[in-house]
């Protein structure tokens, strides 16, 4: 694969396995994320696998598979709040550490993925 990319930098496939069962164990727990997710985390993990290994500069297997990500159109069905939107970051925030990704990489992951998820809101914060 691409070398210089942040997937190369931060271990590749087995980084990223790491990484996003970290995060859908959280998940799966946040009172405010569990109500809008499917018991089996089975494929939301695969599929957020294939994402965010192109998110962050490897092979497109996501595009592969499911076309373009056109995100904030496939989460439409879903009403994100900004509670839900923090909720998800600090699940992120939290796998970041377990996954042991490393500095400088883990702020700039983070940053990235703050700017998509402010992007991924649809719903004002009228109800819980
Ligand atoms: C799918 C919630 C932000 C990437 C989903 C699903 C939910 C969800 C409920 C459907 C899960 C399923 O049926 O398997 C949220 C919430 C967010 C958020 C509450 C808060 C802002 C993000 C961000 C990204 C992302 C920032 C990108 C890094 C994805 C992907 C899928 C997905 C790739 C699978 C789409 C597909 O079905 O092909 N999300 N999401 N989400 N989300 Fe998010």
């Amino acid at each position: 694969d691409n070398p210089g990319t942040l997937y190369e930098a931060i271990g590749g496939p087995s980084a990223i396995t790491k990484l996003v069962e970290a995060f859908y164990s959280r998940v799966a727990k946040h009172p405010d994320l569990q109500p809008i997710f499917p018991d089996d985390f089975t494929e939301t993990i695969r599929k957020q696998e294939q994402f965010l290994t192109q998110f962050l500069g490897g092979p497109a297997y996501y595009t592969e598979e499911h076309g373009h990500p056109m995100l904030r159109a496939r989460h439409l069905p879903f009403e994100i709040t900004p509670t839900r939107k923090n909720a998800w970051l600090y699940c992120m925030d939290g796998a970041l550490e377990e996954a042991e990704i490393e500095e400088p990489y883990r702020s700039v992951i983070f940053e990235r993925l703050t700017h998509t998820a402010n992007h991924m809101m649809n719903t004002p914060e009228t109800r819980k």
